[in-house]
C-alpha cells in the first residue's frame, strides 16, 4: 500500500533523519538550517514527546517568567513559547528572554544548546496513559491521520509510525545524553501528585527566586480548571475545522486502564523492560 511505501507512516507525516515530522508545518531545509540556529545564552527548552503534558508545562515556565514581567505579556502560550521545529515567526527578533517548545529527538537539537549549556527542560509521561492521549489528539487533529480503532493506533504508536517517531526512543536518546546537557527531567505524574513540588523545582532550575506568593500564583494559574478558561493558554484559539477535541481533555494518571488491553498492556511492558532495562526509569501508573 501507499502507506508501506512511505515506511509505513500516513501521508500527513514524513520522515526526515529519521524521526516523523508534520507535512505542511516544516520542511526538510528548515530542520537542516536548525544545526545553525543561533542561540542565546538566555533561552530555554521545554522539551516533551507529544501528550505528555507540554501545554501544562508551558503554562507553568511562562508563568514563572511572568511573574519577573517579559516583553510580551499579552500574547498567547504558543506565542511566547513557540514550537522551534515549525517556524511560526521570526525567531531571531524575537526579545529575550526567548522560550521554545519542541518535540526534537535529542539528535536534531541545535548543537549550541548542548555546547553552551542552554537550560532544557524534558517532561516525560508514563506510556500508556500518553499513548490513549495521543490516540484522542490523533481522532481530533485534522493534520493527523484519523486511526480506526484505538487497536489500530496502539500498533502505529508501538513501532514509531506516528508523529514524533518512537516515544521509546525519544525518552531512551534524551536520557541517556543527559549529562552533556543542563537539563531538569520531570514528569507529568510528578505535576500531578505534586504540583508547587515541581514549580519549586522549575524556579531553582531556571534560576527564578520567587516569592511564596508569587509560587502560588504560578500554582493557581496552572491547575487543570483554571488553565481550561484561560484562552492564553487552553489553545482555543485553534480553528475547530484543525481541532475539534480540546487540549485539556481528561488530565489524570491511569485513564489508560479504561482502555487499554491486559495484553496491550503487558506488551508495554514487556517493550519498556526491553528497551530502558538498563535506565533508571520508574513511571507511575495510576
Ligand atoms: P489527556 O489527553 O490525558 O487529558 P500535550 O500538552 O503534551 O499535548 O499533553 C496533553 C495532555 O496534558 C492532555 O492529557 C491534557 O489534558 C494534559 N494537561 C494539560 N494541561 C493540564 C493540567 N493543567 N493538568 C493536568 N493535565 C493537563
Amino acid at each position: 500500500s501507499a502507506q508501506e511505501q512511505r515506511g509505513g507512516i500516513s501521508e500527513h507525516l514524513f520522515k526526515y533523519k529519521n524521526f516523523n515530522f508534520l507535512v505542511g508545518r516544516t520542511t526538510p531545509e528548515y530542520i537542516d538550517s536548525l544545526e545553525s540556529f543561533e542561540i542565546r545564552d538566555s533561552d530555554a527548552f521545554l522539551v516533551t514527546y507529544p501528550k505528555s503534558g507540554t501545554v501544562w508545562a508551558q503554562q507553568i515556565i511562562i508563568s514563572i517568567y511572568e511573574q519577573d514581567g517579559h516583553p510580551n505579556e499579552c500574547s498567547t502560550n504558543i506565542e511566547r513559547m513557540p514550537w522551534l521545529e515549525y517556524k511560526t515567526a521570526e525567531y531571531t527578533l524575537l526579545p529575550s528572554p526567548r522560550l521554545f517548545a519542541s518535540h526534537l529527538p535529542e539528535y536534531l537539537m541545535p548543537p549550541a544548546v548542548k555546547e553552551k549549556k542552554i537550560k532544557v527542560v524534558y517532561v516525560m509521561r508514563n506510556p500508556k496513559d500518553n499513548m490513549v492521549s495521543f490516540y484522542h489528539f490523533s481522532k481530533a487533529l485534522a493534520d493527523l491521520e484519523t486511526p480506526k480503532s484505538f487497536e489500530q493506533f496502539f500498533e502505529w504508536y508501538m513501532t514509531g509510525h506516528v508523529l514524533a517517531s518512537s516515544w521509546f526512543d525519544h525518552i531512551r536518546e534524551w536520557h541517556s545524553s543527559r549529562d552533556q546537557y543542563d537539563i531538569l527531567f520531570l514528569t507529568y505524574e510528578d505535576m500531578i501528585m505534586d504540583l508547587k513540588g515541581v514549580v519549586k523545582k522549575l524556579c531553582s532550575f531556571l534560576g527564578k527566586n520567587l516569592t511564596e506568593a508569587a509560587i502560588d500564583q504560578v500554582v493557581e494559574k496552572s491547575k487543570f480548571a483554571t488553565m481550561k478558561n484561560d484562552s492564553k493558554a487552553n489553545y482555543e484559539h485553534f480553528p475547530q475545522e484543525q481541532f475539534s477535541g480540546k487540549f485539556l481533555r481528561k488530565g489524570q494518571i491511569g485513564d489508560w486502564k479504561n482502555t487499554l488491553t491486559v495484553a496491550q498492556s503487558e506488551r508495554v511492558d514487556q517493550v519498556l523492560q526491553e528497551k530502558f532495562g538498563d535506565l533508571p526509569l520508574k513511571f507511575i501508573w495510576e
